[in-house]
């Protein structure tokens, strides 16, 4: 309510036994909801008979905070048998999920497979705290701060992303994430750090604003709904994916780390240590970014990524001009909480005058909105000087 959002409250009969409703909904911008059906005796649902979809489809994000072991095994169940689940069910907007129990319910491998479940359906999980615990225990399993899960919020639905700035609608873009993987045999295999959170920030980012979103990505994360998902392990597989999507894309945006080497030879079986050290040929992948510079369509834009630990401005204007991309996105990997891994990133936006944007450290969610503002900008350039040329 403070950050001036509309809030719903949805409680669970459970939830009622903490705080109870009339709190809820003196503080919220709605009356507290906690039934699935209407009991006709003064409880708010008869404002509709659909309410329990209704919450789900008007709400441009559901939170779940605090999210307890039995919520999330129902959710990822798929069982709707109250308010908040089939609100979780109904909804199509990203939702997000803020785990809080004690220590060995959290540890559990039962809870952990739900969560997991969750996330590769594009659930955003907002991991707990260390620190007290009901019952004076101590350790993790603790509610998130609020600041961090008001943060997540802000990233998916702040500066209004999510309702309001749907400035790429209509426009098709086009996604690779992740490390790629190229096997040396059917258990090995040659890869890199990268965890495929940029990309898949960017795909959720171009969807919110209004984007038709294919991601190929050889990552395990999950990706919102909405968001086509092409999933690939190697380089090879990469090209495929991307040539074949690529006619179709307004924009082209190149934010996986593509292996540059696989082996030339994989063997068939798992290379055993008796057999002695093994000697392992490596030939160069394909070049992907240079193979969709020459194969463009006019007015397509294309975006390539650089990671590097020196002479980052150099070398990134030196890589947008030999791979002839519209956007150079340069991470200094060497910069801490920045690149690889990390749920942030501070990079350099190029264009081929120089630098047009300098990001400095922020979730990789930040990132990838400033990159999509420049993306817009050199659209509504294209569009223009189309406009202009066809009027003249
Ligand atoms: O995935 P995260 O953990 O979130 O980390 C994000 C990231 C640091 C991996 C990402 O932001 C990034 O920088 N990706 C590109 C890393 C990279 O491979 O840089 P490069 O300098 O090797 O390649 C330059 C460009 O050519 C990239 O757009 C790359 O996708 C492309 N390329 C590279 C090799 C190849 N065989 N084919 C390609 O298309």
């Amino acid at each position: 309510m403070d950050n001036g959002y509309f809030v719903t409250p949805v409680l669970t009969h459970s939830a009622t036994r903490f705080v109870g409703a009339a709190t809820f909904s003196a503080l919220a911008s709605e009356p507290a909801r906690t039934k699935l059906f209407d009991d006709s005796r003064g409880n708010t649902s008869a404002l509709t008979p659909i309410v329990h979809t209704r919450l789900g489809q008007e709400a441009d994000l559901v939170l779940v905070a605090p999210a307890t072991a039995h919520l999330l095994a129902r959710y990822a169940t798929g069982m709707a048998d109250d308010l908040l689940t089939t609100t979780l069910l109904a909804t199509r907007s990203p939702v997000i999920v803020c785990p809080a129990m004690h220590s060995e319910m959290w540890d559990h491998p039962a809870v952990q497979e739900n969560l997991s479940i969750l996330a590769s359906r594009g659930v955003i999980v907002v991991p707990p705290a260390e620190g007290r615990l009901a019952g004076g225990d101590v350790g993790m399993g603790r509610l998130a701060d609020i600041e961090a899960i008001l943060e997540r919020v802000e990233d998916v639905v702040g500066s209004g992303a999510a309702s309001t700035r749907r400035e790429l609608s209509g426009v098709r873009v086009l996604v690779s994430a992740g490390g790629t993987r190229e096997p040396i045999d059917p258990v090995r295999f040659i890869s890199n750090r990268s965890s495929g959170k940029q990309g898949h920030a960017l795909a959720e980012e171009a969807y919110l604003r209004g984007a038709e979103v294919t991601l190929v990505t050889a990552s395990r994360l999950g990706a919102t709904e909405g968001v086509k998902v092409v999933p690939v392990e190697t380089a090879s597989e990469m090209e495929e994916a991307m040539m074949k999507e690529a006619p179709m894309a307004d924009v082209v945006i190149m934010a996986a780390a593509v292996a540059d080497f696989r082996v030339k030879t994989p063997r068939g079986e798992k290379i055993k240590r008796s057999d002695g050290t093994p000697e392992i040929l490596l030939e160069p992948t394909p070049d992907i970014l240079a193979k969709l510079v020459k194969c463009r369509r006019s007015g397509q834009v294309l975006v390539g990524f650089a990671a590097e630990t020196s002479d980052v401005i150099e070398r990134g204007h030196e890589k947008l001009v030999r791979k002839g991309v519209d956007i150079l996105v340069v991470n200094d990997v060497s910069t801490p909480g920045a690149g690889f891994d990390h749920d942030t990133n501070a990079v350099s936006i190029l264009g081929p005058g120089g630098v047009v944007h300098e990001v400095a450290l922020a979730t990789k969610r930040r990132v990838a909105g400033v990159i999509l503002d420049r993306i817009a900008l050199e659209l509504n350039k294209r569009s223009k000087t189309m406009e202009k040329e066809a009027s003249s």
